[in-house]
């Protein structure tokens, strides 16, 4: 009997966590699971672990407003250290690239306990972009022994990288695994409703590098598109961190095609791209289910680490400058080849079987 723990922390990570912690328990006879939320979110995580019905065995509850990467690096790392002794996993899990997967994984490190990286080898290579993430991805990785690369483009960054052949498997993203069971012919919703007849655009922004100016360009350059477009609606569900708000409520206030609503779970966000007619983003997350789905995405940032997406013609990076953002976005409202091209479904990120693939992998390895 393999003892496993899962260590995670925010919305991102718990969607994609919560169907392998699902497929975990569903095999008593081969593993004994346990739960550690960091609480570095509260509520969008706790929309997350209420939907997939996951109750935490442990939670540190850490999250404050305004929090730094100092804030949550030292409470996970410390916080988690008594717990992981008290449990004695044989292995812990963790996902992405987070500060509390990157904490969590070096607390495994400091008391020599395996670790197992879900979502492994992503790369831009580039330490500012995004920030911290592309440090926290890299520093997993250097000290993970079990790699659970989504596709075989992060395989061979892992490879490239020196890493040991043996403890690499390529199973898809167990966010594919969520996007399975979420996406309903009759969904109904009345936020929907009101877009109803117009091209529904969906947005979302949080990245910490495009706090500040570069969020206030995005948002100028998406008010300027559709106050040029009045067969426009937005929706966007906004993020709760209040540096976000900030800048979003400062630049798109007074705008009545433009509503800012409260995190929607993720049955419904996921309803609500698949009625979308485009998406603008700077999510990571957000880039992998649009292909599945053939929406158009717009990536509000300068780097993606997600190239399969671009290969399939789904995503198209934009930068964060006002212009090249106004260009973009107009031309995928005015162009109807272009938009076309960018809408064919495809499925790079794998078929949803994610999280079978890695319990099956984590029962036969040592
Ligand atoms: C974090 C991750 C990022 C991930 C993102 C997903 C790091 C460094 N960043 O960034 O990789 O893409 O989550 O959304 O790990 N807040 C709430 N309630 C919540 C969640 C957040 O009030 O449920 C507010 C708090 O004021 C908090 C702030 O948002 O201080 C920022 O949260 P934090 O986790 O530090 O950073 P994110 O930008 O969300
Ligand atoms: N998502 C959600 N509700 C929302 C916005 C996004 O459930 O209101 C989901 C989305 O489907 C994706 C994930 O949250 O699975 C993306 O999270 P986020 O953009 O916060 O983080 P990232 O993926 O950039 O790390």
């Amino acid at each position: 009997m393999k003892k496993i723990m899962l260590v995670f922390g925010t919305r991102p990570e718990a969607i994609k966590m919560c169907p392998l912690v699902n497929e975990l328990k569903s095999r008593p006879d081969q593993f004994l699971v346990s739960v550690c939320v960091t609480g570095q979110h509260r509520e969008m995580l706790d929309q997350v672990l209420n939907v997939f019905n996951v109750l935490p065995d442990y939670d540190l509850n850490i999250m404050k407003s305004g929090q730094t990467l100092f804030d949550v690096t030292c409470n996970v790392l410390s916080r988690l250290k008594q717990i992981i002794e008290e449990d004695e996993p044989d292995v812990v899990l963790v996902h992405g690239d987070t500060t509390t997967s990157f904490a969590a994984a070096l607390a495994c490190f400091y008391l020599h306990i395996p670790i197992g990286h879900v979502e492994a080898g992503l790369r831009t290579n580039d330490l500012q972009s995004p920030w911290p993430e592309e440090f926290n991805r890299q520093a997993v990785d250097l000290i993970a022994d079990y790699y659970f690369a989504p596709t075989e483009t992060s395989r061979q960054n892992l490879l490239s990288e020196g890493k040991d052949p043996s403890k690499i498997w390529v199973t898809g993203n167990t966010g594919i695994d969520a996007l399975q069971t979420t996406i309903r012919n009759d969904y109904v919703n009345e936020e929907l409703d009101w877009a109803c007849g117009s091209r529904l655009i969906l947005i979302t922004a949080h990245r910490r590098e495009n706090l500040g100016e570069p969020m206030h360009h995005m948002f100028k350059a998406i008010r300027r598109v559709m106050e040029e477009h009045p067969d426009t609606k937005a929706i966007y569900p906004i993020h709760m961190n209040p540096k976000v708000r900030e800048a979003a409520h400062a630049e798109l206030d007074g705008f009545d095609r433009l509503r800012i609503i409260e995190p929607l779970e993720v049955l419904d966000f996921h309803n609500f791209m698949n009625a979308s007619h485009l998406i603008l983003t700077d999510s990571g997350g957000i880039q992998e289910e649009a292909p599945g789905l053939g929406k158009p995405v717009l990536v509000m940032r300068d780097t993606t680490e997600r190239p399969e997406g671009i290969v399939a013609g789904t995503l198209k990076l934009v930068g964060t400058e006002e212009e090249p953002i106004y260009a973009e976005f107009s031309r995928l409202l005015a162009d109807e080849s272009e938009y076309q091209k960018m809408s064919k479904a495809s499925n790079p990120y794998g078929d949803g079987t994610a999280s079978k693939q890695i319990a099956d992998i984590l029962a036969q390895h040592n």
